[in-house]
Formats: C-alpha cells, structure tokens, sequence
C-alpha cells in the first residue's frame, strides 16, 4: 500500500512516498524537498506561496523518479493508494498550497485524501525510524514549541511556549546579530566558539511557568545587551543556547515524570542542535529514561512524517475526499482524536 504525502506547513514543501508493506525507515521510499529561503528577513507569505507554487511541479516529479528508482518500476500518481497532506497548523498560504496540490491529485486519481496534523506527525516519525514506542516528544521549532505525549485518546500537550517558538526566537535573535533566515545554525556556530575560548555565561532571565516556557523576557534582556556592546556576540550565542535549552529539557523531564515515561524523543528543526541533542541524553541518563533522536532529515519538517502519519491513519480508516478535504491554521495537537494506536 502506497501512501504520497505532501508537508507545506511553512517553509518546506516536501513530498514523500512510504510503502506500508516495508519496515521501519526502509517504508520510506524517498523524501523529496525545497525549502523556501532569504537572505535576510523572516518568512514573508505571500512569498512563501510563491515559492511552493512554483516548486511543486518539480518536486512531485522527482519524489516520483527516486521512489520508481527504490521499486524498481515506473511509478505515477496512480499507484498511490492515498494521499496525506498536512492540513494544520500552519502559515495558512502555505497550507493553502499543500491542500490546492493534494485535492487536484485525490481528483485526478480518485484516491482519498488524509488530513494530518503536523505536530503529531513529528512524534509518529519518531516512532517509526527510532525504537522509541510510547516518548514523551520535545517539539522544538521556529513556530512550534511543545512538550507532547499521548494520553488517554489524544497526543496532549504537557508544556509549552506562552509567547514564541523556539526557532523563531532564536531567529530574531540572530537577525539582531545581522545573521540571515534561518539563524540557528549560525548561533551555535557562535556558541561552539565561546566555548573553545571559555568565555564565560552570561545570566539571562530564566522563564518556566508552571509546565510552561517564555522567551519574549529573554529576547528583550538579550536586545538590550546587543546596544549595549558589553559583549562578543559569541557569549550571547552561548548563554542563550544554554538557557533555552536547560528551559526546555526542564519541561520535558518534569513531564516524563509526571507521565511515568521513560523514553524521550526530539523533534523539530531546533533538535538538529547538536548542545540540545547533548543536552538531552545528559537529562535522559541522569532519570535513566532513554533519549531517541531522529536523523536531522526527519527532524526538521519533512514529507516522510506527513505520508507514514497519513498511511496509519488511513489504515484506521480516517480519510476524507476532496471536498470534504480542508485547511486547518490553528488546529491543536489535541483537538485530535487518535484512534490509530
Ligand atoms: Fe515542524
């Protein structure tokens, strides 16, 4: 059984095939994308949709080459068996375009349609290509900042940012330092820096709230520290890094106790963070719990987790036609039913 899926959440538009008769990570039949870029500046929508507009053509057609190549046949959309987008949540232009691209393929196909939401698929990937079984998942992107866990009848969320994503702080920061979109990368670059010339940590507001995490109090502190020159930028990178992180892992443990689990995942474009992936099994060895991370290529936003999320939904049951088939901006990871486990 053939399952194509298609992530548009934000900045990526991907497109997957999974064969559900295959195992593991080799259900993957490839994992196709483009990812929307700028030199300077964040992520501007109506450019966004420009940009998976003008790539999808391309995209599904090499999705579908490297998947013929992996069966050793000569596939078309017409031996898929259905088709999974990523309806919520999301920068709606975006989504739009993933929703236009799945209904025109349901229509030409006749096949049906799965609606999944994205966060969720990031824990379900995890599921599939680490051995984790029931994790606790730190979701940690640019929009998205989530500890989440499955629960009676739903993935809930135990914590979460009150004001922005992770990525999308450290994003902002960066931009006040001149670096370009996506700034992440280039901030632990920075971080790594301080480190070999021991520069010392520079205190930050440190901000959990209950089960929850804040970054608006420490990217204020950290602009004021920038104008006023008392610092290299390395020390700022590394002192951030360090008290983001040490915020988030502390959510993450307190839920796993809370849970009684005792495996934790990473998710999100953030985990490809080479001092939160450490971060995390220093946590995880010290509760003798075992930490799981994805390979980055299934960290960050991908079609593989939509198309394997859209495989065992469907397998469930759970699918709609395309009239039926619609966005969803602001969908919560637990405005969903899971009936699929
Ligand atoms: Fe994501």
């Amino acid at each position: 059984m053939l399952c194509l899926g298609i992530e548009t959440t934000a900045h990526t538009f991907g497109i997957s095939l999974v064969d559900g008769t295959r195992q593991g990570k080799d259900a993957i039949l490839c994992n196709v994308k483009d990812v929307y870029k700028t030199e300077q500046g964040g992520m501007i929508p109506s450019e966004l949709a420009d940009h998976h507009v003008a790539v999808s053509q391309k995209v599904l057609r090499q999705a579908l080459d490297v998947a013929s190549e992996v069966l050793k046949k000569n596939l078309t959309v017409h031996d898929i068996d259905c088709i999974a987008f990523s309806n919520a949540p999301g920068i709606g232009n975006a989504l739009r375009v993933g929703g236009f691209v799945a209904r025109y393929l349901s229509v030409i196909t006749n096949k049906p349609l799965v609606p999944v939401n994205h966060c969720i698929a990031h824990l379900e990937i995890a599921r599939l290509v680490t051995p984790a079984k029931d994790p606790v998942l730190l979701y940690a992107s640019g929009a998205n900042t989530q500890v989440i866990a499955y629960d009676a009848g739903k993935y809930r969320i135990f914590g979460e940012t009150l004001d922005m994503g992770i990525g999308n702080f450290l994003d902002s920061f960066g931009r006040l330092l001149g670096m370009g979109f996506p700034a992440g990368p280039t901030i632990q670059q920075y971080a790594e820096k301080a480190v070999e010339q021991k520069l010392p940590y520079v205190p930050l507001p440190y901000s959990v709230k209950g089960m929850d995490v804040s970054f608006g109090g420490m990217f204020t502190n950290l602009k004021r520290k920038i104008a006023e020159k008392a610092y290299t930028p390395e020390q700022l990178c590394y002192s951030a890094q360090e008290t983001a992180f040490a915020m988030l892992l502390e959510v993450s443990e307190r839920a796993m106790a809370h849970c009684q689990k005792n495996e934790l995942i990473l998710g999100g474009g953030v985990a490809c963070n080479t001092r939160l992936k450490e971060m995390a099994k220093l946590m995880c060895e010290a509760r003798n719990a075992t930490g799981h991370v994805p390979d980055n290529e299934f960290l960050v936003d991908n079609a593989a987790m939509i198309a394997w999320t859209g495989l065992v939904m469907f397998k469930a049951g759970i699918f709609v036609t395309a009239e039926k088939a619609d966005i969803n901006p602001y969908e919560r990871t637990d405005d969903v039913v899971v009936t699929w486990r």
